[in-house]
């Protein structure tokens, strides 16, 4: 019998997703059961076709056993709202300068808005998401980050990731805002990459994955053709020192390095402009990004 050249064309496309599906099996089987901090910011969550995108790949990694935990930011969501209350936002070395009524809309916006919305958009996509800050379960203790004239900055300066594996166990995916409190319960803008860092050092993950609104650390961050696909810690901490990377790129390369340092297999700044970037960075050879790695020769 003849096949017409439209039964073709679809037995093809079939055929083709079929062999995705398959390529990524010793993907799954490699992850499955382990845990992967995802730092979720930048244009994917600007963006209302990608950031469902995102969403469905949190939730897809969820359904074939991999743990995902979400860090989330919110940059352009409390710049619009500092706006819309007269409140100017400043920056100084890629970090926000939060004075006390900065703080408030920081918190408000993060934990009040930003949360509730990913938790809410991955009930939808089928998931089971449970939101928290730094605060909740003594997840993240924070201490000023001592810088002069940032004000309520802060650093991590411990993490008790045990509400985060009593969720993950039970199949909820955890969903954090960077905001946490020191010990006499001020509350600290944290940068958002840092706290993916450290909850992914500190709860021994997988991975580490940033997506942000690059093709990932460029050598001329004007010019995306040159993308570094892969940097050791050495490198990393190079780029940083002769000014390669700046602004917001410094707490991501800085978090990369920590979370490495402390055992994380490996770190990915990866665009989140690509849609499914995370899909695509976890299950396929294809290395979108740059990778973070110990030494170059561990993996
Ligand atoms: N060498 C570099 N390569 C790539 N980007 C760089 C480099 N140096 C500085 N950058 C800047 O870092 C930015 C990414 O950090 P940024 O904090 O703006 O995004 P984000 O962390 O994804 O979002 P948010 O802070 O809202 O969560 C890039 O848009 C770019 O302007
Ligand atoms: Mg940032």
């Amino acid at each position: 019998m003849m096949v017409s050249e439209t039964e073709y064309m679809i037995t093809q496309d079939a055929a083709s997703r079929v062999q995705v599906l398959s390529e990524a099996l010793p993907y799954i089987q490699q992850f499955s059961g382990r845990t992967i901090v995802v730092k979720y910011g930048g244009a994917a969550m600007k963006d209302s076709s990608l950031k469902d995108k995102v969403i469905c790949d949190i939730v897809f990694l969820s359904c074939v056993g991999i743990r995902p935990i979400v860090v989330h930011g919110g940059g352009p969501e409390i710049n619009s709202w500092l706006g819309k209350l007269g409140i100017e936002a400043q920056f100084k070395n890629g970090l926000r300068v939060t004075d006390a009524p900065t703080m408030d809309v920081v918190e408000m916006v993060l934990v009040g808005r930003v949360n509730k919305e990913i938790v809410t958009l991955i009930s939808k996509a089928g998931g089971s998401a449970v939101g928290m800050c730094g605060k909740d379960g003594n997840l993240i203790r924070a201490r000023p980050q001592g810088e002069e004239g940032i004000g309520f900055v802060g650093e991590v300066c411990s993490v008790d990731t045990k509400i985060l594996e009593t969720l993950v166990n039970n199949g909820y995916i955890p969903v954090v805002s960077s905001v946490a409190a020191d010990e006499t319960g001020q509350p600290y803008n944290i940068n958002a990459d840092t706290v993916a860092g450290e909850i992914a050092a500190a709860i021994g993950a997988e991975k580490l994955i940033l997506l942000t609104d690059t093709r990932g650390i460029l050598k001329d961050y004007k010019d995306a053709s040159t993308l570094i696909p892969r940097v050791d810690i050495q490198e990393a901490r190079e780029l940083i020192t002769t000014g390669v990377v700046s602004g917001g790129m410094i707490p991501k390369v800085n978090c990369c390095v920590r979370s490495l340092a402390q055992g994380v297999r490996a770190a990915h700044i990866v665009d989140g402009r690509i849609p499914h970037a995370l899909l695509l960075e976890i299950f396929t050879d294809i290395g979108i990004g740059t990778m973070l790695v110990g030494s170059q020769f561990t993996i």
